[in-house]
């Protein structure tokens, strides 16, 4: 989105066109060719990162990022450390935050408090996670991640399993996958926890077809992707509920035997308990390249929100 001061945010990955996602992957795949060329291109340049939600992968990611391109990090990792705990509105932290850094990352539990804030900043923002909404660089990462194990973006099956009513992640990198042709989607969970109506609406409206199952081991033999996701308690109602479908897939080698040899095993991780970790020497694994990957496309995506690349 571009606000009233022209100043351009990523809040969704739609705020991407597909040409631009090519670019950032390019952009990725030079800094792994060519990592000096970018170790000192961020210098004097500071991201913010105001998580007001918790975050180890997402944060580290972005931090990480910034340092490799020799800028600078600062913000808070929890809404309790920052004048949230005041009254403070997200929208004059953001503001506030604008004066002192030249970019933000930002992750909040309330869906659209990324977008508000963007209305009003002079620096780009970047969505790090809307609570149940979107979270386009863990898209970006999974987009890559398909990229680098699969060479393409198209002709082939891929499975969600795990939460998918609320489960960000899920919705996102669907949202960015129907700009492509030739894939099949496959929704893999227990009834609670099914990807919303208003996802599949959109899926239908564009004349995407997609097959529901309840048990994994059904879906498995067709899989060229199969992204597994946690069951996420923090967005539950009750405990009970969330106990009571915490384990409804685990996924083990024995699981795994009618999984075609290339498939590959995307997580966007913490994992809890729904990958067993005898599967993580499985060469079809790959939720920690997955998590390099993030690392990349977030520097990729900074350099070319600062106009540097
Ligand atoms: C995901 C998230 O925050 O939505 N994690 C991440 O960004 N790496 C998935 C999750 O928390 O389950």
């Amino acid at each position: 989105m571009i606000n009233k001061y022209g100043q351009r945010s990523i809040i969704n990955i739609t705020d991407l066109s597909v040409e631009e996602i090519d670019h950032l992957i390019e952009v990725a795949d030079d800094i792994v060719a060519n990592p000096t060329e970018y170790q000192d291109i961020c210098a004097h340049k500071k991201l913010a990162t105001l998580f007001f939600e918790p975050s180890t992968r997402t944060r580290l990611s972005f931090t990480s990022a910034m340092m490799e391109l020799g800028g600078n990090v600062l913000g808070f990792d929890d809404a309790g450390s920052s004048s949230a705990t005041k009254g403070e509105s997200v929208a004059d932290t953001t503001i506030m935050v604008g004066c002192y850094a030249d970019i933000i990352a930002m992750r909040h539990p309330k869906e659209g408090a990324p977008l508000v804030a963007a209305q009003k900043t002079r620096v780009p923002i970047i969505n790090a996670g809307d609570g149940g909404h979107f979270h386009p660089t863990q898209t970006l990462t999974d987009l890559l991640t398909i990229h680098r194990k699969k060479g393409e973006f198209g002709n082939f099956t891929i499975g969600f399993c795990g939460d998918l009513k609320f489960g960000r992640t899920v919705h996102s990198l669907i949202t960015a996958l129907l700009r492509y042709d030739n894939i099949k989607f496959v929704l893999i969970s227990p009834p609670e926890l099914k990807l919303p109506d208003y996802m599949k609406e959109i899926m239908r409206e564009q004349g995407v077809g997609f097959e529901e199952y309840e048990r994994l081991e059904d879906a498995m033999p067709s899989l060229d992707i199969l992204y597994m996701t946690r069951v996420q308690k923090e967005r539950f109602f009750n405990e009970e509920d969330y106990i009571r479908l915490r384990d409804s897939y685990i996924l083990t080698l024995d699981k795994l035997k009618p999984a075609k040899e290339d498939m590959i095993i995307m997580h966007p991780l913490p994992r809890v308990n729904e990958i067993a970790i005898e599967v993580d020497d499985d060469p079809r694994a790959c939720y920690f390249f997955q998590a390099l990957c993030g690392k990349h496309i977030r520097m990729a995506l900074i350099l070319y929100l600062l106009g540097l690349k």
